[in-house]
């Protein structure tokens, strides 16, 4: 409206953008945060959608929305593993998904799904509703939806809401609800328990200081601010991934008829083994030796935790693991938070007097969709030569 202003006195387009630029700048620095447009009220019981919450909180809307748990609903990747989950359990799984997946559904009895604030997954109102959580409880936390919200600092009381400080809210316990999972006696997802036993957390470091970092913004009034950042970074996240992974050539023998490559794989940066998560995540170590003809040879190792069920079959898709089918861990030999690997592999046959070996890591993660998809990211490569 302000250009077509502009342009009834014959303002040039361009002008008209940085006339209109300024102008609106000096308007929101003059306005109270959101006095145009503030939504309705909170109202106690009723979550609130993220947008209502982003009328004042856009940076933290904008990076949540980017976030998984903004997708926890929508997702197809989850889509695809409720819905073969709920068909082979005549719809009983519906219930254990969503708990996590879909938290608000057990507030506003929306277990269809059919509200906007439902889809919406891990929600604002929601998670700054928690009070308390209880990994592994029969109810997974305490939530208390009204206008007090929980939040870091516990700063800034306005129309809308108040807001209190919450330990609760820096601390691994709120992640915790979600990210520990057994059933059967048989743990799923031990994100928060393989935390609690790493050297991150001997030294205090939590999960939000790696998936929350404090990072610059700019607020309503154009102040440059520190924001948490809530698109919390992990398994989607090439840059994450890099953070978490080195591996070293430390020494490569070689005989006649063999080569032997001694290799240092460390979980250098996640708090966490490594992968976490879901169990059909896998880290694999690729190592590779190459002749000056270009001939090479590969092998790989599998970093990975594998669930058997009650015959003793590998349980392979996500919606047999994530509905509790596993009776058993038959293997598990990720890469705790910390440790240094060594690793041997061996390549047999003669090779040419000069080679060079190269090891790299991909992130594997082969989700059932319509058709097979795989994800793969790698994550680190080192490359040495070696002569006679
Ligand atoms: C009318 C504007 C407005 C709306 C709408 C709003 N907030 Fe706030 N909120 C504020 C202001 C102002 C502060 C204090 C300054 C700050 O931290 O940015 C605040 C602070 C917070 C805090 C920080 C508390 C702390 O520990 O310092 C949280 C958490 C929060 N809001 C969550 C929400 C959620 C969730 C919603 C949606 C249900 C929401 N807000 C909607 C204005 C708003
Ligand atoms: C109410 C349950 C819940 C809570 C509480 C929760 N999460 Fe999540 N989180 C999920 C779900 C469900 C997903 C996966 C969504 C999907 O991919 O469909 C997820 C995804 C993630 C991811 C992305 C993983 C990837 O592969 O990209 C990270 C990182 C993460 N959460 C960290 C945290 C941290 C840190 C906290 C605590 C501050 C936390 N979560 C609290 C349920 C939760
Ligand atoms: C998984 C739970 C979770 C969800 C979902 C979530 N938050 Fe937060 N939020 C947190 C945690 C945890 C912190 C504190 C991070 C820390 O202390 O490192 C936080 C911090 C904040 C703060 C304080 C920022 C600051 O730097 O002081 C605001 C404001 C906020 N959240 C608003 C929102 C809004 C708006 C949404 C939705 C668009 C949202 N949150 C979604 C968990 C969540
Ligand atoms: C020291 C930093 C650090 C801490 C502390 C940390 N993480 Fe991570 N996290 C990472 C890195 C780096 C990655 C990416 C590498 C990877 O996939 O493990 C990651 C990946 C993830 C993933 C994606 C799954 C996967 O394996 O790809 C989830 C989910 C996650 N973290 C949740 C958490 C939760 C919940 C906590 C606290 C209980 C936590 N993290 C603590 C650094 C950290
Ligand atoms: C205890 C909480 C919890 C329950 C119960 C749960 N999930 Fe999840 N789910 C998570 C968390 C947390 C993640 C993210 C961890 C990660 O990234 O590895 C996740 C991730 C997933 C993913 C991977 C999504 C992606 O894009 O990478 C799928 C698929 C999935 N869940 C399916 C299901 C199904 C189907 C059910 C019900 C049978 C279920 N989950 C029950 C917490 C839960």
């Amino acid at each position: 409206m302000a250009c077509t202003l502009f342009f009834n006195y014959g303002v040039s387009s361009r002008y008209c953008k940085a006339l209109f630029g300024s102008f609106a700048a000096f308007l929101l620095s003059a306005m109270p945060v959101a006095a145009a447009g503030a939504p309705p009220p909170l109202k106690a019981g009723v979550v609130s959608g993220a947008e209502e919450c982003g009328s004042c909180h856009k940076e933290v809307l904008g990076k949540w929305k980017d976030s998984m748990h903004a997708q926890a609903v929508t997702d197809p990747v989850f889509q695809a593993a409720y819905m073969q989950a709920f068909l082979d359990s005549d719809g009983k799984a519906k219930q254990i998904c969503l708990e996590c997946h879909a938290p608000v559904a057990s507030i506003n009895g929306d277990a269809n799904l059919k509200e906007t604030v439902t889809r919406e997954g891990i929600t604002c109102h929601f998670c700054h509703s928690i009070t308390a959580t209880h990994p592994n409880g029969k109810k997974r936390f305490d939530v208390k939806v009204g206008t007090l919200l929980a939040g870091p600092r516990g700063g800034g009381s306005t129309s809308y809401h108040t807001s209190t400080k919450s330990e609760l809210h820096r601390s691994a316990d709120l992640c915790a609800a979600c990210h520990e999972y057994e059933a059967n006696g048989v743990k799923i997802m031990g994100t928060w328990s393989e935390w609690k036993n790493s050297p991150q957390a001997a030294k205090g470091t939590v999960c939000q200081q790696c998936h929350m970092p404090l990072e610059n913004s700019v607020n309503q009034k154009g102040e440059r601010i520190s924001v948490f950042s809530h698109s919390l970074a992990g398994g989607h996240s090439i840059v994450q991934l890099r953070k978490g992974v080195v591996v070293n050539i430390r020494n490569v023998e070689r005989f006649n008829d063999r080569t032997v490559v001694d290799l240092e794989i460390e979980n250098s940066g996640a708090g966490h083994s490594l992968p976490t998560g879901i169990p059909t995540r896998k880290l694999v170590l690729y190592v590779q030796v190459t002749g000056a003809d270009n001939r090479s040879q590969k092998k790989s190792v599998i970093y990975e935790k594998v669930i058997f069920d009650r015959k003793g079959k590998e349980l392979t898709r996500d919606s047999d693991i994530m509905q509790g089918l596993g009776a058993v861990i038959a293997k598990d030999n990720r890469i705790a938070a910390g440790e240094k690997r060594k690793e041997q592999v061996v390549f047999y046959g003669a090779t040419p007097s000069e080679i060079s070996v190269t090891a790299w890591v991909d992130y594997v993660y082969q989700p059932a969709l319509l058709q097979n998809t795989e994800m793969r990211v790698e994550m680190t490569r080192t490359e040495r030569s070696f002569g006679r």
